[in-house]
């Protein structure tokens, strides 16, 4: 069957792609403040637990609908069970991606931000009460942040508007590798620094006697955010698959693509506080105030390379950022394109307008706006709450019903099968995960985090 949608061109360019879009923000700034706070390498080892036992049979759920559908998420489950409520399923999943943006794209200005500063040189010779007066004056300042933001998603928004091929793919394939090798520059640097090897013990040594409920909350919360689920991102990407696309065994590459990013970022940032004697536990503004602080010290003595380490990181952060904003800002422009019938550059602007002007609620809120709030969270906060503590574990236990008791098995089988063409030696296993296993876990989740129990 002849398709009239776009496709991703390669199948490196699909793997590349959704990889880029699991690896972003929440694997360099989220994961080491979440493994910072919750005690070290017994959080990872769950968290690796969650992304096997919950992550890949979720994504390969949501390939499944993505391929199955060759829709975008807002019709994806309409086509597959039409005349039912399903329907809002999609519909919630597109709502989602939209909140995301409006403060994800806040953060991702702020990276922009210090890339700038740091390479201006703007951090040398600063102490740590400095860089706690830099982000907070420059976090709630009214115009700033904003401008940051705004250029952030305009940048998104070119990529976007060239297209799968041209632009998500090309831009995929760029970054991705210069994500890589960045991030093994900077790991080398770290893990070879004098004392770095309290951080690698921080790392790799588990402490159980460190884990209890919450912290097997926050490894759970973790996988979903990082590996892009609940939200029918990937199942976007997977609506541009080709019908030869392996879906388990691109499932697999991309969980473990971005589980060995979230490590490496680890192995830059720990050794590197270890070093020096600075606790990794700030929690969120850990790679904004500790860890320019952390760069200078650690190569107080070699004042070029501490220049070099904090430019590259900073960027590393933008271009993780940005193949995952491209991969949010594709959810709704490929809704409002295919379902109002609006060209791909209209359908984008009418997004990128959107998410601006909920960026700059949500930046505001932090400064000017402090004093507005709703349920006692400004705009940054409820937005955050909202998308990743309800809507994506909600997305994802819908997902897995959907496909776990209501899509006919054939199709299931036929989408992970190619038609029959490949062994599906995990399918009994896959569909068990789906009808018990995930549900059961994710309702967890959501009732502990709305504070139910
Ligand atoms: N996975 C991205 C990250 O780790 O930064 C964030 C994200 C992207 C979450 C897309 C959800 C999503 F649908």
């Amino acid at each position: 069957m002849k398709s009239e949608r776009a496709n991703f061109g390669s199948k490196v360019g699909a793997i590349l792609a959704s990889a880029g879009s699991a690896v972003g923000l929440g694997n360099i700034w989220r994961f080491p403040y979440e493994t910072g706070s919750n005690g070290g390498s017994a959080f990872i080892l769950l968290y690796i637990l969650f992304v096997l036992m919950l992550g890949i049979p979720i994504m390969i759920a949501e390939f499944v609908v993505g391929r199955g559908s060759q829709a975008n998420t807002g019709a994806a489950y309409r086509v597959l069970a039409p005349g039912t409520r399903w329907k809002w399923a999609g519909f919630m999943g597109v709502m989602a991606g939209f909140l995301i943006l409006g403060y994800y794209s806040v953060v991702a200005g702020w990276t922009l931000e210090y890339m700038a500063r740091a390479a201006l040189n703007g951090f040398a010779g600063k102490t740590p009460d400095d860089f706690i007066a830099i982000f907070t004056d420059f976090s709630q300042n009214p115009f700033r942040p904003v401008l940051w933001m705004a250029l952030f998603l305009l940048g998104t928004h070119f990529i976007i508007v060239k297209g799968v091929k041209k632009g998500i793919e090309k831009a995929s394939k760029i970054m991705m590798p210069l994500l890589f090798i960045i991030i093994v520059i900077l790991m080398i640097c770290s893990v070879t620094l004098p004392g770095a090897e309290k951080g690698l013990e921080f790392l790799l040594k588990p402490d159980f006697s460190k884990v209890d409920s919450g912290v097997l909350l926050s490894a759970m919360g973790q996988a979903f955010f990082s590996l892009s689920l609940g939200m029918g991102c990937l199942m976007t990407y997977a609506s541009y698959y080709s019908k030869n696309t392996n879906l388990g065994k691109t499932a697999f590459s991309v969980s473990i693509i971005d589980t060995c990013v979230a490590i490496l970022a680890g192995l830059v940032i720990f050794p590197a506080a270890f070093s020096v004697g600075i606790s990794p536990d700030a929690g969120p503004s850990l790679i904004f105030i500790t860890l320019p602080n952390v760069f200078q010290q650690a190569f107080g003595n070699f004042p070029v390379v501490a220049y070099i380490f904090s430019v590259l990181f900073y960027v590393l952060l933008v271009v993780a950022a940005l193949t995952s904003t491209i991969s949010l800002h594709e959810v709704a422009t490929a809704y409002f394109h295919e379902e109002f019938k609006l060209t791909r550059g209209r359908a984008a602007s009418i997004v990128t307008a959107g998410c601006i002007f909920l960026g700059v609620i949500s930046s505001l809120s932090l400064g000017v706006m402090k004093g507005y709030t709703l349920f006692g969270l400004g705009a940054f906060d409820l937005l955050d709450y909202f998308t990743a503590k309800i809507l994506l574990p909600f997305g994802g236990l819908l997902t897995s019903v959907f496909v776990g008791w209501y899509l006919d098995k054939k199709i299931v089988w036929d989408e992970l099968s190619n038609r029959g063409s490949l062994k599906v030696p995990f399918f009994k296993l896959f569909i068990f995960i789906l009808r018990y296993v995930a549900p059961v876990a994710i309702g967890f989740i959501f009732i502990n985090e709305l504070g139910l129990i």
